[in-house]
């Protein structure tokens, strides 16, 4: 079978963190946009992609791309797109889009347009006027960027960062591909203490527990290709039992606290609805109270990011809180997500290594503080 152009998008920023989780599926190459991941691949990829991507937001079939300034060469270049290589006689051809920076800037036009085009091709094939649209799913987007329509079907459903694991959420709860993007740059491993001391709905300690165990992020929810005749039930099923089986479960040492016992309820919620319960321990307590005797730990967090919070507060007294108590704690790694303009004054340090990160569509930057490596990493070094 030749090989399908597929996309996964993800976070601005994140871009790299996805092409490595790629790399580990066995894609030996990505092109890397804005946003967008390319690769090439076949179905059984497309199941394996769905299933194990942690930070990446969906997978897509990039069907054509072309330039097209008026209708009429959006209609042909749709049309002239094998569309009956994918979608089949009884496929549901749902159109959605958007346009940015384009001739075409009518988005419900552009999706007629499109749609009018696609069952165009699709008689050429099937010699027949009507099409049930009775069968599975088929979610065709069009995007129109400076005047170069892309056209995508989309492979996932509900967005990747929707695991299937969160009944219930805190006020602000951090999504959880963008929580695993973080985790793997933080370098954290399952052998070092982990602490969200303001963890809301737990998102980055459960994100965490599933990541240490090896659980695939998709595995308790399903896909939009999952009815396509393309991909036999029995794929699906192979990939998942394959999934279980290599759940692992090492020691964990994973604390989620916060100074609001309201949020406990939906953190303790969703973590046995991922399966990670018995690997976290969620307790109420200020971030001024935070200690700990051990080691080489890991802080991973979003604190508030508004100038004000609850009960008065300065958000600035509570970063500096934070950086007075963090220094304590001198061995461990730190980690930090906020939109806080002046995070670095408040907080009292520079840090290591600050990243432009997209916490939906606002503006965050994430700061890095390395700790020492663990001692038996650097015997190692000493050794090798
Ligand atoms: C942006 S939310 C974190 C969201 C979380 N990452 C999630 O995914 O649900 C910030 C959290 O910090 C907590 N918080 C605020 N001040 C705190 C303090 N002094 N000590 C501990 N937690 C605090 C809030 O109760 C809130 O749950």
């Amino acid at each position: 079978m030749a090989y399908l152009n597929l996309v996964a998008t993800s976070a601005f920023g994140t871009e790299t963190i996805v092409a490595s989780e790629l790399k580990k599926l066995g894609v030996s190459e990505t092109r890397i946009e804005n946003g967008r991941i390319y690769f090439k691949g076949d179905y059984p990829l497309i199941v394996k992609a769905n299933l194990w991507l942690r930070c990446a937001e969906r997978v897509m079939i990039i069907a054509g791309e072309f330039r097209a300034e008026d209708f009429g060469e959006l209609f042909e270049g749709t049309k002239s797109i094998n569309w009956e290589d994918i979608i089949p006689e009884n496929g549901i051809m749902h159109v959605t889009g958007k346009s940015v920076k384009s001739k075409l800037h009518s988005v419900p036009d552009c999706q007629a347009i499109v749609k009018k085009a696609v069952v165009e091709a699709m008689k050429r094939k099937f010699r027949r006027e009507k099409f049930p649209e009775d069968g599975p799913l088929y979610k065709i987007e069009i995007s129109m960027l400076k005047d170069i329509a892309t056209l995508s079907i989309d492979t996932s459903g509900a967005g990747l960062h929707k695991r299937g694991y969160r009944l219930s959420q805190g006020e602000a709860p951090i999504k959880e591909t963008l929580a695993s993007s973080i985790l793997h740059l933080s370098r954290w491993t399952a052998d070092r203490p982990f602490v969200d001391p303001m963890c809301g709905s737990g998102t980055f300690t459960i994100e965490a527990a599933c990541m240490a165990r090896n659980i695939a992020p998709g595995l308790k929810r399903g896909f939009s290709s999952e009815g396509w005749p393309q991909i036999p039930q029995k794929t699906w099923e192979t990939n998942r039992e394959e999934a279980r089986s290599l759940i692992i479960n090492p020691p964990l040492d994973i604390s989620g606290f916060d100074i609001d016992k309201k949020v406990f309820k939906a953190a303790e919620m969703n973590a046995a609805e991922a399966g990670v319960s018995d690997c976290i321990t969620f307790q109420k307590k200020p971030v001024s109270e935070l200690s700990s005797k051990k080691k080489y730990g890991c802080i991973v967090c979003n604190p508030p990011y508004g100038e004000r919070m609850d009960g008065g507060g300065r958000i600035f007294d509570l970063y500096k809180e934070m950086g007075e108590i963090f220094s304590m704690l001198d061995t461990w790694s730190f980690f930090i997500l906020t939109a806080f303009e002046n995070f670095e004054k408040a907080y009292g340090k520079k840090s290591d290594r600050n990243r432009k990160l997209y916490n939906g569509k606002l503006k965050t930057y994430l700061y890095e503080y390395f700790g020492p490596r663990p001692e038996r990493v650097r015997k190692n070094d000493i050794t090798s």
